[in-house]
């Protein structure tokens, strides 16, 4: 407890060690920021403009890009300054903080996609009951559970990080504060936190994609016992996106924290937290809105002012 105290900060590596490619990564980095933010914005506008899309699902999504912007502002924000300003660290708070973040966030997005799941399920499966089952008081009420786990859980592998002592200030083989770069700088004990890493790790990861497995196995029977190409594949349409995202989110966490080749080089962990922490935030509201004829309707509106209103 005496040494945590002499430590106020750490470096951060950032995206690479040569300058060139830093102002090269810090461009492209900055880019898929912005377009980030300006997808995500226009996608929550849209849905809140348009009263055709207030159904649960929208709601859902728009939550998940609110979500998406928190996530990569968590870890980029700081890497881009840090360009900017030719400096390296972070000052300890300001690791845990970011750590605490990237964690609720990151967690949020799992357990969205879950809930999202769900909601196709109800919706192909049970059409009949799904005005009385996704009613807005069990919208909030889900929404209100993921926000409460994800906070829990966050809030635990921060603690446990902010319990140990670092006798040197050291350097962060990453972009961000991710816990395990964290973990290898530290001089005390980390069994606890490795145990809870795995532990609430792979709980908060793999119960939300079982819930996803089981959602489309549900769906995809459904769907083959209609044995209606026409009603089968519209009805499919609307979840092909969702499980776009769901790939593309889950095949980069996995690879990053549960493939037991994760020993192999921090460039690879790098370039897999890259992927869910910028690349997957900037692709929703597009694989989203481009195949939606609603979504882009509603979005010609928005940005040519022509309100509908409910009547
Ligand atoms: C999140 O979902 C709730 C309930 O479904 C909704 O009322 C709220 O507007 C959504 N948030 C955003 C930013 O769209």
């Amino acid at each position: 407890m005496e040494n945590q105290s002499s430590i106020s900060e750490f470096f951060l590596r950032g995206v690479s060690e040569s300058p060139e490619q830093q102002q090269l990564l810090f461009g492209v980095f900055l880019c898929m920021y912005l377009v980030t933010l300006t997808g995500n914005v226009l996608f929550i506008l849209a849905v809140h403009s348009d009263p055709h899309l207030h159904t649960p699902m929208y709601f859902f999504l728009a939550n998940l890009s609110l979500v998406d912007m928190g996530l990569t502002s968590s870890t980029v924000t700081k890497m881009l300054v840090n360009v900017q300003t030719q400096q390296h660290t972070i000052s300890y708070a300001g690791c845990l903080t970011q750590m605490y973040f990237f964690l609720m966030f990151g967690d949020l997005d799992s357990f969205f996609l879950a809930v999202m799941a769900y909601d196709r399920y109800v919706a192909i499966c049970h059409p009949l009951h799904y005005s009385s089952v996704m009613s807005p008081r069990v919208c909030a009420l889900l929404l209100a559970l993921c926000w409460v786990l994800t906070h829990i859980v966050a809030l635990t592998h921060t603690l446990l990080v902010a319990r140990l002592c670092f006798c040197v200030v050291g350097e962060i083989a990453h972009f961000f504060c991710d816990i395990t770069p964290v973990l290898k700088l530290s001089c005390s004990d980390t069994h606890i936190n490795e145990l809870m890493l795995f532990v609430l790790g792979s709980t908060v990861l793999v119960i939300p994609f079982i819930c996803i497995v089981i959602s489309y196995i549900h769906i995809l029977s459904a769907i083959l016992r209609v044995r209606t190409p026409a009603g089968g594949g519209k009805v499919f349409s609307t979840c092909s996106s969702h499980l776009c995202v769901v790939c593309v989110f889950y095949g980069s966490l996995f690879s990053a924290y549960l493939c037991p080749c994760s020993v192999a080089s921090e460039e690879k962990d790098m370039a897999a937290a890259a992927m869910y922490t910028v690349v997957t935030p900037m692709l929703n509201p597009f694989i989203y809105s481009l195949r939606n004829k609603d979504m882009k309707g509603a979005l010609e509106r928005l940005l040519s002012h022509r309100r509908i209103f409910p009547s």
